[in-house]
């Protein structure tokens, strides 16, 4: 007969466990709430990589998707890594493979390879520099002007980079987020006609970055008001905003850091379907086996992992996660 623990059950067990054998739970901000409630840091893709280079636990539990735990075992080659499911991918890391970056340096042999932290960790080998979209705009600010850039592999965010840096022979790979990429222009439109005096926070992996700051341009929304940030700036600036309402264009995870961050504001999302299966995989239940049982065990082969580890390196010691976008 199998035994359904509560909630605070489970969560005492999991605290129990992570105590037991030494681990840190990490979790993203789109995870489901009580899998945040229980990590010991929650934040988005750089906060979280910087946590797990300098993580003394032994195990590092991450509640995210596969690209985000393999970050974290090469930054912590020594740890045991765990993801609660094996099966927890990402469509933008899916949307560009190695084979595809290797033929799109071969047409442009002299340019800087730039992959953006959702990809595979080959495709990081094949990286010159990685970001995150905490410091996207910085990275490629580094880069000496007259040097081409390969961006890859989400265009919405390359779109967005190229705009707010203004170069122009930085080339963008064509991969999107298939739940960012839901999140559109129109849709935007008619939830900023419903509530015109609401802020916008945009995470610039959605098909709507364009259009908000074309709304912005045109008057619709003031120029102020528009704030295109990764997660973790959207936490900074709901600490911050003095707003009675925002519209928050990200996956509606996010919320419930928002909501805890300023509880006098109200956060709705623009669109309210914008939920990522991979990330709603993990549960406290896997959580809980996956520190029972050490499952399960994400590593990454020596030789791609030396080459990786250095493009995600050379992010890490760029930018600033306190700007939290631009
Ligand atoms: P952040 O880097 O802003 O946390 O975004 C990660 C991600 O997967 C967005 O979908
Ligand atoms: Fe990947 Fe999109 Fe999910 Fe982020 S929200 S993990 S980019 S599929």
């Amino acid at each position: 007969m199998s035994i359904t623990l509560t909630d605070s059950a489970l969560a005492e067990e999991i605290r129990r466990l992570a105590r037991e054998r030494d681990a840190v739970i990490l979790a993203h901000n789109y995870q489901r709430p009580e899998v945040q409630d229980i990590a010991d840091h929650v934040g988005d893709s750089l906060a979280l990589s910087r946590v797990a280079a300098k993580a003394t636990a032994s195990t590092i539990v991450f509640c995210g998707v596969h690209f985000m735990a393999e970050t974290a075992k090469l930054l912590s080659p020594d740890k045991t890594v765990l993801l609660p499911d094996p099966d927890a991918g990402c469509s933008l890391a899916d949307s560009i493979t190695v084979e595809e970056v290797r033929a799109w340096k071969a047409q442009h042999p002299d340019a800087v390879v730039v992959a953006y932290v959702n990809t595979t960790a080959a495709v990081k080998a094949e990286a010159d520099i990685c970001c995150t979209s905490s410091n996207a705009a910085d990275v490629v600010r580094s880069i000496p002007e007259d040097r081409e850039i390969l961006f890859l592999p989400d265009q919405f965010l390359g779109a967005h980079v190229k705009r707010v840096t203004g170069r122009s022979n930085l080339h963008v790979w064509s991969g999107e987020c298939h739940v960012h990429a839901g999140i559109d222009g129109a849709t935007l439109r008619e939830r900023v006609e419903e509530d015109p005096e609401a802020e916008l926070f945009i995470h610039p992996e959605c098909g709507c970055a364009t259009s908000a700051l074309y709304l912005a341009g045109e008057g619709v929304v003031p120029a102020e008001r528009v704030k295109v940030l990764s997660t973790g700036g959207m936490v900074e600036a709901a600490r911050r905003s003095q707003a009675r309402k925002v519209l928050v264009a990200t996956e509606i995870g996010m919320l419930h850091q928002l909501r805890a961050a300023r509880p006098g504001t109200v956060f709705e999302p623009v669109n309210d379907r914008a939920s990522c299966r991979y990330m709603k995989m993990i549960t406290l239940e896997k959580l809980l086996r996956s520190l029972r049982d050490g499952v399960t065990e994400i590593t990454v082969p020596d030789d791609v992992a030396a080459k990786a580890r250095t493009s995600v390196e050379r992010m890490i010691a760029i930018g600033s996660p306190q700007r939290g976008g631009e």
